[in-house]
Formats: C-alpha cells, structure tokens, sequence
C-alpha cells in the first residue's frame, strides 16, 4: 500500500469532520477537524466548508485521495436524495460540484455505506464472511448491506414500510429525544423495525451504530432476534475511516460510470456518456 495520506471527511447535519486516516491500521492519522455545517447546507456552501478542511490538511495529504461522505443516495458521483439536509443536493452533480471548489478529485459516498464497509473491515463486522447490516441510528436510520465483504450501496432501509409509514420519523435516534423515551419505551420501535430487516434480508449479522450505540447495552438486550446484533465499534470514526478507505479504492478500481447521466446509466452502462472535466 502506498505510503500516501488519505482524508476522510463526514458531512452531518450539524457537523463537518475530517481527519487523515492510516488504512493499514484503520485509524485516524491526525486530529479530527471539525467545522460547524452551514446554516443554509447548499453543495456550494457545503464544498466550501469542505475546502477549508482539505486545506487545513493540504501540506499532509498532497495528491493523496480524499472521500467524503453525504446523508443521501449517491450514484456515480450524483446525489439523488436529501431526507434530512438541503432539497437542492437532489440530483445535484455533487462529486463535480466538489472537484471544482477543491480543484482536485474525489469520492463522494452515502454516510452509512462508509461507516458499514469501515465496520467490516476494521470495526464490529471485522472479517465477517456473510451477510452483514450495518445500521446507523440517529437524526435519521442509515444502513448498508455488506455481503462477504462487498458493498451493496444505497440499500435506504431506514425507509421501510412498518405499519403503513416509513420507519425513520418514529425509529431514529432522533424520535427518542424528541419524544423523551426511556430506552423501554424505545425498544418495541426498534424490535419492530430489526424484525422487519430479519425478514426482509436474513442476515448473518447486523451492526448497531450512531452516537446511541455508546448506550447499547440498554437497548440491544431488549431485542428478541434471530440475528446477532452487536453495537457498531468505531462509533464517530466510522464515516470518516470508510470515506478514506473508498476513496483509495476508487482509485484502484475506477467506476466506469461515474458522472454519468443518470437515465443513461440506468439503462446500459455501455453507452453512458463520458464525465465532462
Ligand atoms: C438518508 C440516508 C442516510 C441516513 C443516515 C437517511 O434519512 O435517507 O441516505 O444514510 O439518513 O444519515
């Protein structure tokens, strides 16, 4: 592995963090830098916060890679959704919209896909040889779905159907506090929820994070699954390490659709248009 620093970056509702990570180690490198997110959270004003984190870490990191990562569905360098940040990142040419703030590439990801594969590879999942969900609990439900080490990206399942409503507004994190719910309270929500996931999926194991999973031992015991079901390990380091780690990946396994228009992509990743520099 080269011996180049690689940036990972998490953009949340409230936060922008970034910090150089050691992929050998699956750890941070520095210090985490973070930057309260902008009021308004357009992709400009996001990029531009961004840009004065790849500054900061500019003399360390050189052309080394830097990935990112974002609360919405991202094809091939577009975001397609924004549940919980700004509309206009919807279709926004987004990893385009950051290359050309940072004069430099990069690789965008969906927030819970980046702590999920930074889960399976150094964290809670570490070398699991199935089927693995990685659950992220708080302003909202992210998951990833890691099959035998692959990533299956923007799985959304924090957006399944229970009793006829999206799952997200009464599940996250975020319903508890608004709600003042003891975890008793909380836990029949979520036993509904993993149970749906079970049957829907059938994993081998599914991972809990987000900042509630430091309170795990409050709530996962009051679950009755057929899964195990064991807190995330890396907690907030996660989205940053696996931002990183795809980043590097990018590189060495490029994607031959990336910034392609979406309709066309959709179609037949054969005649999908080439991404304009
Ligand atoms: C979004 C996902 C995101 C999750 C966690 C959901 O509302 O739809 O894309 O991964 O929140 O931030």
């Amino acid at each position: 592995m080269s011996k180049r620093h690689v940036l990972g970056i998490d953009i949340g509702g409230s936060g922008i963090k970034g910090a150089l990570v050691d992929l050998k180690k699956g750890e941070f490198a520095s210090d985490r830098l973070r930057i309260p997110t902008p009021a308004e959270s357009t992709p400009q004003n996001v990029a531009a916060v961004v840009k004065q984190i790849v500054d900061h870490f500019g003399k360390e990191l050189g052309d080394g890679p830097v990935g990112i990562t974002i609360p919405a569905v991202v094809t091939h360098g577009r975001t397609r959704s924004a549940a919980n940040i700004d509309k206009s990142w919807i279709d926004a040419p987004a990893e385009q919209i950051f290359e050309e703030v940072l004069g430099r590439d990069i690789l965008l990801v969906n927030d819970a896909d980046a702590a999920g594969v930074a889960e399976v590879l150094y964290g809670a999942a570490k070398g699991h040889p199935g089927l693995v969900i990685v659950t992220t609990l708080g302003t909202g439900i992210g998951t990833a779905i890691i099959n035998r080490g692959v990533l299956v990206p923007n799985s959304e399942l924090g957006h399944i159907e229970i009793d006829g409503a999206d799952a997200e507004p009464t599940t996250a994190a975020s319903a508890r506090d608004r709600e003042g719910l003891t975890f008793e309270e909380w836990a029949p929500r979520l036993q509904k929820y993993y149970s749906r996931l079970e049957f829907l999926l059938w994993p081998d194991l599914i991972v809990v994070g987000g900042g509630v999973s430091k309170n795990a031992d409050k709530f996962l015991p009051l679950l009755k699954l057929n899964t195990p079901i064991v807190p995330a390990k890396l907690r907030n380091a996660a989205g940053i390490i696996g931002a990183a780690w795809l980043a590097q990946d990018r590189l060495d396994h490029p994607d031959p659709l990336r910034g392609a228009d979406p309709a066309a992509a959709r179609a037949d990743g054969t005649d999908a248009p080439k991404r304009k520099k």
